[in-house]
């Protein structure tokens, strides 16, 4: 007996199984199927488009959409014919993708409201770490609490730069039958600007001499651990940094919080900028959004007014433009920046001179276009808590300047 060919709504069903790895949802829901015909002898043509013709992932799909619709017993034969999406095509599918990934996330004991920020950069050593904390810090010092995840499992350094070295102690938590992590807290700014730091890195677990031991760790796995394990509460902001040149974390964070957007750092040397490119394209296939670049080590000013570009010129720019997102900012290359991380004070904080200016500019940017606060408005405690705050204020400025905290 043979059977009769399939409709069109059969075989676009039977594609909705080929999924394309690398965007994580099926061919159809991506859009990435603009036809399929059906012949009346049972051979099926379908259209598909990749997002770009020399794909990698070319001959997988192929395959994967061959089986899938050969299953139907009245398809005698598969054809594809293959296209290319424009690049508006090319951003919708990044959007459906997106939206996918965020549809299927996994929970985290993160707040729906926090703002995730990740740190990112192509190679190490370009101030990933120092960049972290000093817009954490600056970012804490107008009034939110934010979180600080090492994601460098195995190279942190956010324990000393923030003069932290608190073990990390693990407690019952109403809610919950297994002990919870809780982080260690700085509190950073005053007054009105009073914020809080949260601060959770494996060096709090195991020291700096002893970091070795955590080789054999998968990243991801502590990654996602300190994502779930932690009683992070409610966070403003959450600034990880991420371990250098490694796409693992990044892919977990993908999978973790789709949410994740990334700030990428990297040095004004224009060949520094294909290196960071690289973190940029990788963010891309994850589907985490670059929200800007951060040029940093730029050109240094000495007093007498000199600019000695050290490290090249340019790098900054050129990545942004490269990748379509703002530079933030250019954090000049300055002692104060590396001393400061020596002795475990962020230059953000107290610090003065261009690097603190820009630091502060760059956490002020953020909180005022690139990634604002979710809710802030609706958020009455911390209004009442402002207001609480400046009547005190006001009452010691009417006792007198001695009355200062400043
Ligand atoms: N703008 C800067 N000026 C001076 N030194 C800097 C600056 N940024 C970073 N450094 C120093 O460069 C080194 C590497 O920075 P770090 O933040 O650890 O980089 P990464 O996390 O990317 O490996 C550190 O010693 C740090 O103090
Ligand atoms: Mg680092």
């Amino acid at each position: 007996m043979i059977t009769d060919p399939p409709s069109v709504d059969e075989v676009t069903a039977l594609l909705r199984a080929v999924i394309d790895p690398e965007l994580g949802a099926d061919i159809v829901t991506l859009g990435m199927v603009p036809g399929v015909s059906v012949a009346a002898d049972g051979v099926v043509t379908v259209g598909i488009k990749l997002t770009i013709g020399g794909c990698p992932l070319r001959a997988q799909i192929k395959k994967d959409v061959e089986s899938r619709v050969a299953v139907h017993p009245g398809v005698r034969d598969v054809r594809i014919e293959w296209g290319e999406m424009s690049s508006e095509e090319r951003t919708d599918v990044m959007l459906k993708a997106r939206w996918n990934a965020r549809e299927n996330a996994a929970d985290t004991a993160i707040a729906v409201t926090t703002r995730v920020l990740a740190i990112a950069s192509g190679k190490g050593g370009v101030g990933k770490s120092s960049v972290t904390v000093n817009l954490a810090a600056a970012v804490a010092a107008q009034g939110f609490t934010v979180g600080v995840l090492d994601a460098d499992i195995w190279g942190f350094s956010v324990p000393r730069l923030l003069g932290i070295d608190e073990p990390l102690e693990a407690q019952k938590v109403e809610g919950s039958d297994k002990p919870r992590i809780i982080p260690n807290e700085l509190v950073v700014g005053r007054g009105l600007s009073k914020g809080l730091l949260k601060v959770v890195s494996t060096g709090f677990l195991v020291g700096e001499d002893t970091a070795l031991m955590w080789r054999g760790l998968m990243l991801t796995k502590a990654v996602e651990q300190f994502l779930n394990d932690v009683e992070w509460g409610e966070l403003d902001y959450l600034f990880i940094d991420m371990p250098p040149g490694t796409g693992d974390v990044q892919m977990g964070l993908a999978r973790m919080l789709p949410r994740t957007d990334l700030l990428i750092v990297t040095t004004p040397a224009l060949a520094a900028q294909k290196v960071a490119a690289r973190a940029a394209d990788m963010a891309r296939r994850s589907f985490l959004r670059v929200c800007g670049v951060i040029e940093n080590m730029s050109a240094f000013t000495c007093e007498h007014g000199t600019s000695y570009a050290l490290f090249g010129e340019g790098g900054g720019q050129a990545l942004a433009d490269q990748v379509g997102v703002p530079l933030l900012g250019r954090i000049p290359l300055e002692p104060a920046v590396a001393a400061g991380g020596d002795a475990g004070v962020p230059v953000a904080l107290a610090g003065t001179g261009p690097a603190a200016d820009e630091f502060r500019a760059i956490a002020r940017l953020i909180v005022e276009e690139v990634a604002p606060p979710t809710n802030m408005a609706g958020c009455s405690a911390r209004m009442l808590g402002m207001v609480a705050a400046a009547l005190d204020a006001k009452d010691a400025a009417a006792n007198g300047p001695q009355a200062s905290d400043s």
